[in-house]
This record gives C-alpha cells, structure tokens and sequence, in this order.
C-alpha cells in the first residue's frame, strides 16, 4: 500500500533510469528492506547441487555490478543473479534506454550491458557476505566480435568462476547487435566447450529469448544435453509487441506483464523437451503469486523476478512467497 499510493508514484516522477539509481540507493542505505528473516522454511530447495532458502530471485540486469549483493537477502529473495557482466567495461546505450509502459505493466530497455566489466564484478564478489545463492550472468563484450564471442565469455569467466555458486551465458540480449546468434548450436558448443575447459564444476546455464522457435529451442536443448549444463533460464526480454494495446514505439526489449504468456509458452515447452535432471529457472512476467504459481505448474524449478518487482515494490518477494503453497517435489 505504501510503495503504491506513495513510494511509487514518488519514484515514477523520475525518469526510470534515475528512478532504479534512487531504489538502489535506498536499498544499499538500507532504507528500503528489512531484516533478514526466513518466512518459509518449507520453500527451501537443492537445486543443482545449491541451496537455495527458497525460490524466488532476482533476475539479472538489477544489480549488474553487485552493488547490492548483500542486501537483497533483506528483501526477502532466495537468490540473485549478478551481471550481465562483461570482459570489458563498458557504457551501453545511449540515453534513455529505459521505458516504463505503464498502463500495462511493463517495461521496454536497451541498456546494452552497462557495466563496470568482470574485474570490478570479481572484487565486489570477493568482497561479498552475501548468505544466499548468487548466480553470475555473462555477456559478450560489446567491441569483441562476434567470431571471438567464446573467448570474450571465457575472458570473464576465468575472473569469476570461483566467486558464483552457478554461472550463465546470456545469449538472449536484444540489445547487443548479434548476440541472439549465438543461440545456435555451433556457438552455443564453442562458448561451452571453452568455459568447461577453464572450470568444469561450477553449475553452467544458458539464458534464452522468448523469441526462438521450437525447433530452435530443442536445439539449444540438445546442446544444453550435450554439454551436462545445470538448466536453461527462461526467459529474458522480447522483440515482439504483438501483445501491446499501446504503441510506444520504442526498439529494445519488452518484460512484464505483456511477456507473461510467451514466456510460459516457452518455459511449458522446454520443460516437456529437457531432461528431468536439468533445472528450469522460469522468468518472465510474474506481476503477482497466481504468476508465480503458474510457473512451477509449468515444470519451473526456480524463478526470478524483474519488472514485477519494479512494479511491486521492497514487499513484492515477501507477499508471494507468505502466499505460495508448499512447493513439490
Ligand atoms: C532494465 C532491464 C535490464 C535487464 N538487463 C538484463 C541483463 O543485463 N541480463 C539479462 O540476462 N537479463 C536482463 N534483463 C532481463 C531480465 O532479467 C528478465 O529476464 C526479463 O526482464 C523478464 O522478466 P520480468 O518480466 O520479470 O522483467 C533486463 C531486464 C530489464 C527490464
């Protein structure tokens, strides 16, 4: 009630990028969140081989520089994701980058992987207290080439592979030109084979776009089988806007509510085409607990949120998981 009649439209008469700078600040101060306390002891899982004190994470691209990592915990998540990080630091898009829609819940960005670069990333790791699972998100530097896109990853995984509990290749940015590419097998084999080669133990996932077709996703299944990766992340922004009653007109990509369906589209299908063994983590459009809900019902192992959070505030992760029932399985 609060973050919605006073907090929200207080942060919404920002633009939205100063607006992320503000709650960021607000969390970092410790202003925004609470005390760390475990609400549901029922909702921890082992998740390849992770402990996670429940669920619910926050997905990549809040926190692309860790610069919160150890309080996101007060908030109630179970997990972050760091990143997307680069081997090279870099300052993405020029502004604005990031539009709210509002009516409809959702918001459209092309950052293009602003971040301070895997060196930064690997210190404020080093430096973390964080007690919960914190996951490390990869991209490819955007001054590489798309050829040398393999080494780019290993570049910055051979900074950070000590200092995640599991790692992912984010191949799904719209934003960064070619980076979709990378989603066929041949180079879905090459950055694999080249992170494996650095370390082979942290657990390794992939990142998809709601966008493939099934023919495409059963391929990056069948890589993902091939290479014994830990799951597939489903799924980050889209280039659709078939599903948007407004037209705001702006490039970049679409999450919240208006991806809610195509992403469960994917995350149903990948979950009747994947391994049993392999995890799902669900992302995409969870706005409220019935979302949530609907995304284990899918085969999600795990999920994650974004723009839902953005849009429900520091009591967001705390409402759904005092409203989720005990998890199966
Ligand atoms: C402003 C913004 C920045 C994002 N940055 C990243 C990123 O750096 N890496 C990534 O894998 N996903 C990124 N995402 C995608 C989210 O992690 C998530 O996959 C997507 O927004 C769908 O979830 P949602 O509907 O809950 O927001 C970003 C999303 C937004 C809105």
């Amino acid at each position: 009630m609060m973050y919605e009649h006073i907090l929200r439209p207080l942060l919404f008469s920002f633009d939205p990028e100063t607006a992320h700078h503000l709650a960021m600040s607000g969390i970092t101060s410790g202003m925004i969140g609470g005390t760390r306390d475990n609400l549901r002891t029922d909702l921890r899982k082992t998740v390849f081989g992770v402990d996670f004190p429940n669920p619910i994470g926050l997905a990549a691209g809040f926190d692309k520089d860790g610069v919160a990592i150890d309080f996101w915990e007060r908030l109630g998540f179970g997990f972050i994701e760091v990143g997307t990080v680069t081997f090279h630091p870099q300052p993405g898009n020029p502004k604005p980058r990031l539009f709210r829609v509002q009516e409809e819940m959702g918001l459209i960005n092309r950052m293009g992987f602003n971040n301070h670069g895997a060196e930064a990333l690997a210190r404020k790791l080093a430096a973390s207290q964080a007690t919960i699972p914190v996951g490390v998100n990869l991209g490819k530097s955007k001054i590489t080439p798309l050829e040398e896109a393999a080494e780019d990853y290993g570049n910055s995984y051979r900074l950070l592979h000590e200092l995640g509990d599991y790692f992912v290749v984010n191949v799904s940015s719209p934003n960064t030109p070619g980076l979709r590419d990378l989603q066929d097998k041949d180079s879905l084999k090459a950055i694999f084979s080249t992170l494996r080669e650095i370390d082979d133990k942290p657990p390794l996932l992939v990142k998809i776009a709601p966008d493939l077709s099934e023919s495409a996703l059963d391929d990056v299944v069948s890589v993902a089988s091939e290479y014994q990766l830990a799951g597939i992340i489903a799924t980050n922004t889209t280039i659709d806007r078939s599903m948007l009653a407004s037209d705001p007109n702006e490039t970049g990509g679409l999450s919240g509510a208006p991806l809610t369906g195509k992403s469960n589209v994917v995350v149903a299908h990948l979950r009747s085409v994947m391994p049993e063994s392999m995890a799902l983590i669900g992302v995409g459009g969870i706005m409220a607990t019935a979302d949530a809900v609907r995304k284990f019902e899918l085969g999600a192992d795990l999920i994650q949120v974004y723009t839902g959070f953005v849009y429900g505030g520091p009591n967001f992760v705390r409402q759904i998981l005092s409203e989720l029932p005990p998890l199966e399985g």
